[in-house]
């Protein structure tokens, strides 16, 4: 199934101009993509009907359709990201605070087994190991914006679930309010978390937070692939959180555990230095991060060192459509 809802402010697989990259990858994926080793199981992908997204069947017209639709709110036609650069350039201080360093550092990471724990204020408590990860929910490419606080972005096709299947599962209780995301705790396999210069300070586990109603937002996303394959381990693998409307900070990787809570739960970034990263951290170029802009973006494309790639950030990263409604009546300055 793929997202259904189309709005302007989406990327969809036909926007992107570079197309060499769309058909490239539409044959690797058809060449090993979810046969090949070390790639989402074959069974487990048709089962979840991931397959379909890259057939020739009505779903997949769903991507030309929206190219007749399509004009971006306040950016010219949008360029995937190189998978080079994707799973190069990454933020993962468990393995290192150097952007080069979780390439290096985290491939022999165990992804399997693993289990991510749903408990808390919910009626059905429930565990997802491995291949439930693959298999419980449907599978969606999304083609989202990914903006980092520091101020860059790429574009990234990633494959998951939505959310909101996993807390309708869960069936939370009336006292369920937030959600609280917790990463691997296992410092034997990541080094970040037995030093803390490489670690960059943080206390971990790595943790982070949303509203209930943000999790239950369609654009929220659990992914567990990009670019048509299994996520690397430098980019959450497993399975991490995409809120593309939020800074990439909140998007937690490898992750371990989801609580339902009653009040707002403690966030890493936010633990760390209050007064630049907030709870909410939703994209929003009027609102400065204490130490530099936020009004524009590097967009991180294929082209060299020196392309010119700054482009205005949008607010809440381009997808208000989707999402502004959840914050209305809010001061956006004080809940940064
Ligand atoms: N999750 C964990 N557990 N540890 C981290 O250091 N970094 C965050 C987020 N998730 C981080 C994390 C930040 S700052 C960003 S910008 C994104 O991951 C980067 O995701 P990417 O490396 O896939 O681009």
């Amino acid at each position: 199934m793929l997202i259904k809802r189309i709005s302007p402010s989406d990327c969809k697989e036909s926007d992107v101009t570079d197309e060499r990259i769309y058909l490239g990858r539409r044959e690797i994926i058809k060449a090993m993509g979810f046969f090949g080793a070390g790639s989402l199981l074959a069974s487990s992908a048709a089962s979840a009907g991931i397959l379909d997204i890259f057939g020739e069947q009505p779903q997949s017209n769903l991507f030309q359709q929206s190219a007749l639709d399509y004009s971006p709110a306040g950016a010219s036609a949008e360029e995937l990201t190189p998978e080079a650069k994707i799973t190069g350039h990454n933020n993962f201080y468990e393995f290192g605070v150097e952007k080069h360093q979780p390439a290096e550092l985290a491939q022999s990471f165990k992804v399997n087994p693993w289990q991510l724990k749903i408990s808390g204020e919910v009626e059905n408590p429930y565990t997802l190991d491995y291949d439930d990860l693959h298999t419980t929910f449907s599978l969606e490419e999304r083609i989202y914006r990914l903006r980092c606080v520091e101020a860059w972005s790429m574009v990234v096709p990633w494959i998951g679930f939505s959310l909101a299947e996993l807390v309708k599962k869960a069936k939370p209780t009336s006292r369920a309010k937030y959600l609280a995301f917790e990463t691997l705790y296992d410092p034997d396999q990541m080094p970040g978390q037995k030093s803390r210069r490489l670690g960059g300070g943080i206390d971990y586990p790595y943790i982070e937070g949303l509203r209930i109603d943000e999790a239950m937002n369609p654009l929220a996303l659990m992914s567990v692939g990009l670019y048509g394959k299994t996520l690397p381990p430098q980019n959450g693998a497993p399975v991490r959180l995409v809120v593309p409307w939020k800074y990439g900070f909140k998007s937690i990787k490898s992750i371990v555990g989801i609580k339902f809570v009653e009040r707002r739960p403690p966030t890493t970034w936010n633990i760390l230095a209050p007064n630049e990263y907030g709870f909410y951290a939703n994209v929003n170029p009027a609102v400065d991060h204490p130490r530099w802009s936020q009004a524009s973006e590097r967009r991180i494309t294929s082209g060299g060192l020196f392309a010119q790639n700054r482009i205005p950030t949008l607010p809440f990263n381009g997808y208000g459509e989707q999402v502004a409604e959840m914050y209305r009546g809010m001061n956006l300055r004080k809940y940064y």
